[in-house]
């Protein structure tokens, strides 16, 4: 070991347990942006390389599933032009990035009401997610125009268009599968970067006993080290799911 080597020691996150599903909040852009005296989308562009070296780490660690929120069901109240510019840049993705996803086995999916977004948008995501639907590796979900709230009500909705009769008397068991994510176990960790402490509407259902990790650091910042922090903070949390310490060491 150099005793005087300035570089940090990285947790070797491969001892412990890997998380099967995290769920990341990408906060932070603009601001990354603003410090550097940049436009605002000058931070999500950089963003987009975060993205791509997250993607590929939580490959290598064996990661099965990454959720990321692209674009929030509010984020259409920001100015027009930075949503015109999410949007261009969510289309840029998708054309330069598939071929190399495909390659990598990683299957790409998009949850989110695509009812605002445009003809060219909504093929792009059909041919992007058929063309990684048989792949077997990481599974990438960006939630784009997504909330919590669409996600439940849309369930809802479809449960009791397919199931009438079960109008007075569902229960959760029969929401789960009309939910967006009903194809992923629900996310072990969360991962918010930018300093703010909140869900802001993502995977409301999902995260119910999910960890909780903040991070101060901007997502343009984020990266294969710091997803080893969040990861080694993980892997020190003791999971309950409602009962108590004693009950879990009884089953170890
Ligand atoms: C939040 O930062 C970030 C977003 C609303 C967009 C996230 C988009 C990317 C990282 C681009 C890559 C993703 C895809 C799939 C195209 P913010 O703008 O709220 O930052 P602030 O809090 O500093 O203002």
């Amino acid at each position: 070991m150099a005793l005087f080597s300035r570089e940090r020691e990285e947790p070797n996150v491969l001892n412990g347990k890997i998380p099967r599903h995290i769920a990341v909040i990408m906060d932070g852009n603009g601001r990354w942006a603003k410090q550097r005296l940049m436009p605002r989308v000058f931070g999500h562009k950089k963003g987009v390389d975060s993205l791509r070296e997250v993607i590929t780490t939580c490959k290598e660690w064996g990661v099965e599933y990454l959720t990321v929120f692209a674009f929030s069901s509010e984020n259409w109240r920001r100015p027009a032009d930075e949503v015109t510019f999410l949007m261009g840049l969510f289309l840029q993705v998708l054309q330069s990035e598939v071929e190399r996803m495909y390659r990598n086995n990683i299957q790409l999916k998009v949850i989110g009401n695509r009812s605002h977004f445009s003809a060219e948008l909504l093929e792009m995501i059909s041919a992007a997610e058929e063309k990684t639907s048989s792949n077997t590796g990481l599974v990438l979900t960006i939630a784009a125009d997504y909330g919590g709230h669409w996600d439940i009500l849309q369930a809802t909705q479809q449960l009791l268009k397919d199931k009438p009769d079960l109008a007075s008397c569902f229960t959760e068991v029969d929401i789960q599968p009309y939910l967006a994510m009903a194809y992923a176990p629900d996310p072990d960790l969360f991962i918010r970067t930018g300093g703010e402490q909140r869900i802001s509407n993502f995977l409301l259902w999902q995260l119910a006993y999910t960890e909780l990790y903040f991070t101060d650091l901007p997502w343009p910042d984020f990266g294969r080290s710091a997803l080893g922090d969040a990861i080694f903070w993980y892997q020190g949390r003791e999971r309950r799911f409602g009962r108590i310490s004693e009950q879990l060491d009884a089953t170890k």
